[in-house]
């Protein structure tokens, strides 16, 4: 087993290091308390290669693997986790079933700007009624002619509120259940009858949009069909393994950024006349951190290799999310005990990460779903 990274992947990082310690961390409270889309960084994490990252080169992305995705979503995530989540999107939700069921039309057109880093893409899969239950969905696409007329509401979109591109969830008859499910590809800024509806107010990610999706009568070329009617919630299901990966590792740096900035604290931090990194107790708290992300960055690697080398890795990605998700949170409250009552305050971004992490134990599936994904594997129920 070699655990050493490539010079490509070892470039790569250090690229993405620099970038988010100049360019990311600087700006990450402002963008947090305005909820500003961070537009000018999506530019040029296309530029980098960043919003594509395992797409070929011929559609714009950089060609390279998912363990380097990984590597570089941890650190983008470790400087501002709005922008990790957008990247996470456009590279996985959005790009992984284009780039995997997708016709070559559809890949030049729909995938190519957003792996470039052209616009952003979105996933609508999410429904009021249709969360966990993802089967469950409602919003209808009918075949007319040569259009799909689409009819629906979509919730709690990532990227809803600012995206070109769609992949959407629609169902082309409720009563066949999953099997009636099929995926689109939606052109946002050109489809009439659609309109963006709510955004979200939330407790983090505040940069990142989460917005509600109106669909009335809105027409879809039938061209944008991904793949055959009927297999849209494998295609989904399969893009979320791959999105999960991307979420886990949102979290990990999450969980790294609370560490960082606990490490620094502690050692400045002075109580009883001596610095609080002295104390048992501070020290116990950075070493169970620093082992958990570990064992968290571990599980996404194996998880990422196996995604990459054409191994099944539904399991795998479950319990990267889930881990990495669960530690990154208890990180992240450790952080703010840490801090003391500065903590508890928005003069530090100890607090931030807190509220950050939070949703990474719920979205792209909660860890209570991620635990039956695994224990269905386990059992042999899949
Ligand atoms: N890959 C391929 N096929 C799969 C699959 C996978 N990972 N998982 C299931 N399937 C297949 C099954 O084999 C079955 O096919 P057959 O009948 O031919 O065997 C079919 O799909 C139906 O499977 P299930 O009966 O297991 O489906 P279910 O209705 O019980 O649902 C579930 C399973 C795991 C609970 C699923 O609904 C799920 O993952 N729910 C969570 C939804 C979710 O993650 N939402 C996130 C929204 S996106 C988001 O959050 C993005 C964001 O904001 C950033």
């Amino acid at each position: 087993m070699n655990f050493r990274p490539t010079d490509e992947q070892n470039m790569v990082k250090d690229m993405v290091v620099r970038f988010v310690n100049e360019e990311i961390k600087p700006i990450a409270a402002e963008l947090d308390s305005t909820h500003r889309h961070p537009g000018e960084i999506c530019r040029k994490l296309g530029e980098m290669g960043l919003m594509g990252v395992a797409v070929p080169v011929e559609y714009n992305g950089a060609g390279m693997d998912n363990v380097t995705y990984v590597m570089a979503l941890i650190e983008i995530s470790r400087g501002c986790a709005s922008c990790g989540v957008i990247m996470s999107v456009n590279n996985s939700l959005y790009g992984y079933p284009i780039k995997t069921f997708g016709t070559e039309e559809q890949k030049k057109k729909f995938l190519a700007p957003v792996a470039g880093g052209e616009v952003e893409g979105c996933y609508a899969l999410t429904e009021a009624d249709a969360g966990s239950d993802a089967a469950s969905l409602r919003c209808r696409a009918e075949l007319k002619g040569d259009k799909y007329i689409v009819n629906g509401v979509k919730k709690f979109i990532t990227s809803g509120n600012v995206a070109q591109y769609c992949v959407l969830a629609a169902t082309e008859d409720p009563s066949k259940g999953y099997k009636g499910i099929l995926n689109l590809i939606v052109d946002l800024k050109n489809t009439p009858g659609f309109a963006i509806g709510t955004i979200e107010e939330k407790m983090g990610i505040k940069a990142s949009g989460t917005a509600e999706l109106i669909f009335e009568d809105a027409e879809v070329p039938a061209e944008n069909l991904l793949g055959n009617p009927g297999e849209g919630f494998k295609q989904m299901m399969m893009g979320l393994d791959a999105g999960r990966i991307g979420i886990g590792a949102q979290a990990c740096g999450i969980g790294r950024a609370a560490l960082e900035d606990s490490l620094g604290y502690a050692k400045e931090r002075s109580q009883f006349g001596k610095s609080i990194s002295s104390f048992q107790a501070i020290q116990w708290k950075l070493a169970d951190m620093a082992t958990e992300l570990d064992a968290a960055e571990m599980l996404l690697l194996k998880a990422a290799w196996l995604e990459d080398n054409g191994y099944d890795f539904e399991k795998e990605s479950a319990m990267a999310k889930m881990y990495a998700s669960d530690v990154a949170m208890k990180a992240a409250v450790e952080g703010v005990q840490i801090f003391g009552g500065y903590g508890y305050c928005t003069d530090y971004p100890a607090e931030r990460h807190m509220r950050d992490a939070k949703i990474c134990q719920i979205y792209e599936g909660t860890n209570e779903i991620q635990r039956v994904v695994i224990a269905r594997k386990l059992l042999g129920m899949r």
